[in-house]
């Protein structure tokens, strides 16, 4: 595609997706040139960990180009149009989604990958991943203890695990098929320090001993599959040490299969912040692909709300 001869990772990865599914060959350019420089980097270097992967994957590169369109055509449009229909999300609770998703390990296993390519590919999802490389990390001290909920794929945690600087790295996850996706991830990236994965529901506090505390806690993608994400963010405060951030990123108006909580917008995210008693430290705003933040906001459109939340005392 024109204008990618300084990102070559990103090239390769559009013109894969593109050769199989040239159809997408308008809202990839739209994609594309609606980020800036700084973004486009950040999406190569993304793109470049994603090819390292691809080596691994199974049906290598071809395969996650498969299960990106899968996610776009079957995983999102048919809840898009429940979305446009009926105002609200198709399922509502835990045990739903944890049977027609989380429970269906090829499901995940391909929705995780689709995701994976959609970080490059979907322009909100492009600069969410930017502002978490190029603000959120740099800004966390040395020797910061960070804990990811929900690493789905693995690539957030790669990152952090990746940064010199970082103190222990630990990630929950309530799929098996996320926990071992994250660890292939780490393995395949060549992740050197102990990470510590656990399998567990972030709701689940049946452990005897005092929980840990953290300077750092990442909520990615994730606030929207809870049935009470206030709850969720209070626990989060819990588990942050004084002065401790949590990184929130939460799509609004995103119908998907394991979507349950309806945020509509980008201020709406930064209230849910506010209501479990943390300081909204930094908010941005990233509209879908080809509209504005304002039309986003009046049609409904998905919004990749990120919100940095801070616990002051
Ligand atoms: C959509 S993926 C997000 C992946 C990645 N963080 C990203 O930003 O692309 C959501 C992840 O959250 C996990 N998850 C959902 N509910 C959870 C809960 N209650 N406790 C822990 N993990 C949960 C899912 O299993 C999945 O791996």
């Amino acid at each position: 595609m024109n204008g990618l001869a300084d990102y070559p990772h990103l090239d390769q990865i559009v013109s894969a997706i593109l050769g199989a599914w040239p159809e997408h060959e308008m809202f990839a350019r739209k994609s594309i040139d609606g980020r800036s420089p700084e973004v486009l980097r950040s999406s190569d270097q993304i793109a470049g960990l994603i090819l390292r992967l691809a080596l691994h994957a199974h049906g290598g590169l071809e395969g996650l180009c498969e299960d990106y369109r899968f996610l776009c055509e079957a995983i999102v449009l048919p809840e898009e149009l429940h979305f446009r229909r009926h105002g609200r999300y198709r399922l509502s609770t835990l045990e739903e989604a944890a049977r027609e998703v989380y429970a269906n390990g090829p499901f995940m296993e391909r929705y995780m990958n689709g995701l994976l390519l959609s970080g490059v590919m979907w322009s909100n999802h492009a600069q969410a991943l930017d502002q978490y490389l190029r603000e959120y990390l740099p800004s966390l001290a040395s020797g910061a203890d960070h804990l990811e909920i929900g690493p789905g794929h693995g690539l957030l945690l790669y990152l952090a695990a990746s940064r010199p600087g970082i103190g222990s790295v630990t990630a929950w996850d309530v799929s098996p098929t996320s926990i071992a996706n994250t660890r292939a991830a780490l393995d395949v990236l060549g992740v050197r320090r102990p990470v510590d994965l656990v399998l567990k529901d972030l709701f689940d506090t049946s452990g005897a001993e005092p929980p840990r505390l953290y300077d750092s806690i990442v909520l990615s993608e994730v606030l929207e599959h809870l049935e009470q994400p206030v709850r969720a963010l209070e626990a989060i405060k819990g588990w942050l040490k004084p002065g401790g951030r949590v990184w929130v990123n939460v799509p609004a108006n995103s119908p998907a299969p394991d979507h349950l909580f309806l945020v509509d917008s980008a201020d709406h995210a930064c209230e849910l912040v506010k209501a479990a008693g943390l300081e909204v430290e930094h908010a941005t705003a990233f509209p879908m692909t080809g509209t504005t933040i304002e039309k986003a906001t009046r049609r409904k459109l998905a919004i990749s709300c990120v919100v940095t939340g801070l616990r002051r005392g």
